[in-house]
């Protein structure tokens, strides 16, 4: 089946689309911090708004790890809503900006299952240039006291330790995505 055209709302996310693989650091109190492999899926249907997949895995012995399901939708041409689904039991609504290729959002819903660890807060960046995307996410018990943001000055394949700079407490995954060939 042949791809339907991009939607106009959505032609200025066209930056995200593609398959993105890489390596990541995550920084976590109860853990020593931990590399792993991440692919990033961001797709779409002609509809407005953006489908995206993600999974990580153990760089030692592939076993997975994180991953996460949901959808971007733009909030005009500046404004931008997540909505995202986790298999730990976790849901989330995250509103934030967009600001040329970099994005930048919150939580404003956290959803939990009856099962789910208590995650009260997420925040993320993610920051395109050409063929190269920094992702950042942080998530925390409470509200972070800094916004999660990128070295603008850092060279497009700086490694990210220590970025994002947001403080919340909890673990600060962060990965440095290439796009794959079409
Ligand atoms: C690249 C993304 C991520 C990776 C690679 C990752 C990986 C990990 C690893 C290795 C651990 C510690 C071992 C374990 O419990 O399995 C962990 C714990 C945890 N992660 Fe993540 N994670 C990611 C993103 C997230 C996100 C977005 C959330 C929130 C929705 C989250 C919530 C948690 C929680 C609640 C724990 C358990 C903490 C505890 O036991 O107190 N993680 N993660």
């Amino acid at each position: 089946m042949t791809e339907p055209p991009l939607h106009e709302d959505v032609a200025h996310l066209a930056f995200l689309l593609g398959t993105w693989t890489g390596e990541g650091e995550g920084v976590y109190p109860t853990t020593e911090p931990f590399r792993y492999g991440e692919e990033v899926r961001f797709f779409q249907a002609g509809k407005p708004f953006i489908a995206y997949t993600q999974r990580t895995w153990h760089l030692d012995d592939r076993r997975p790890l994180h991953a996460e399901m949901g959808y971007w939708r733009p909030d005009g041409r500046t404004g931008i809503e997540l909505v995202l689904a986790h298999p730990t039991g976790i849901v989330e609504v995250e509103e934030g900006s967009l600001d040329g290729q970099t994005i930048e959002t919150g939580s404003v819903v956290v959803g939990r299952s009856s099962t789910a660890k208590e995650v009260t807060r997420l925040e993320r960046t993610i920051a395109v240039d050409g063929d190269v995307m920094r992702y950042g996410a942080a998530h925390g018990r409470r509200r972070a006291t800094a916004p999660a943001a990128p070295d603008r000055a850092a060279g497009a394949r700086r490694r990210l330790r220590g970025w994002p700079t947001g403080s919340v407490d909890g673990e600060i995954p962060v990965a440095l995505l290439d796009r794959a060939p079409a």
